[in-house]
């Protein structure tokens, strides 16, 4: 009997809605009311990231869509002092640790684990006695990998970011070898039993492209969704994902 598939869920990452808001200082349009319209359509999650500069998500923000949304809300943050404490008070049912540079335009690549494992490991540690899903936001690296599984986080989101890049610039020699590290990785993530997740940079075709694997059961998608909402509103653009998702589950 070959083992079922499990079901690909969902996450709508609402930063850029609070982006547009921040624009002009004011509380339009709210990233809460999005999110809440992103469950009403059939997503899984919210996802909203607090940078340290509070250049979108703001502290209010996170506690609104904890109290007011009825779908788990994945936190990503940097692993600092004041985040850690802040999503030990929040209680989200998630955590996605990831890499900040406040002269980034966004999490360029994915966390090195390797490297700071010394620093990761209590972060971890307190996330989980905290009862908070711990993710670590990575590159699809073995050694990457091997670091997560071994600071004990039960999941990894592997960075699609750069196969995402190289497939909307058309470098096809690349964009293959990224797919095949993203393939590879998620095989090796699930072989420590470690749950995958993926996202940065997915847009329909690479969702769907993605989706066919059964290794990965989360996407956590921000940025086209929000911008592919201006044209066709926020419910039909998670429609449209959903049934992407949907088509390339079909053929994992
Ligand atoms: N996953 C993580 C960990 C991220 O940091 C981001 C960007 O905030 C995303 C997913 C979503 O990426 P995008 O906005 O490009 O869809």
């Amino acid at each position: 009997m070959p083992t079922p598939v499990p079901r690909l869920r969902l996450g709508v990452n609402i930063d850029h809605v609070a982006t547009i808001r921040n624009a002009r200082g004011g509380r339009h349009p709210d990233p809460v009311r999005a999110a809440k319209l992103a469950v009403a359509a059939g997503c899984d999650g919210i996802t909203a990231h607090l940078r340290e500069d509070r250049r979108h998500i703001r502290d209010d923000d996170i506690a609104r869509l904890k109290a007011e949304i009825d779908k788990p809300l994945n936190m990503e943050m940097a692993a600092t002092e004041e985040m850690l404490r802040i999503a030990i008070a929040t209680r989200p049912h998630a955590v996605c640790l990831v890499p900040e540079k406040r002269t980034e335009r966004t999490t360029e690549g994915g966390l090195d684990a390797v490297k700071h494992k010394a620093e990761l490991k209590p972060v971890v540690y307190a996330l989980k006695h905290a009862g908070i899903r711990v993710s670590l936001f990575i590159g699809a690296q073995p050694a990457q990998i091997e670091a997560a599984a071994e600071l004990g986080a039960p999941v990894v989101e592997l960075h699609t970011g750069s196969w995402c890049d190289a497939l909307m610039t058309e470098r096809a020699a690349e964009a293959n070898a990224e797919w095949e590290l993203l393939h590879a990785g998620a095989v090796l993530a699930q072989s420590f039993g470690l749950e995958v997740h993926a996202g940065h940079g997915l847009d329909y075709a690479s969702a769907e492209t993605i989706a066919a694997l059964p290794q990965v059961v989360e996407l956590n998608i921000g940025h086209f969704l929000i911008g592919e909402a201006v044209f066709e509103g926020l419910a039909e653009t998670v429609r449209f994902m959903r049934a992407a998702m949907d088509r390339g589950r079909g053929r994992a």
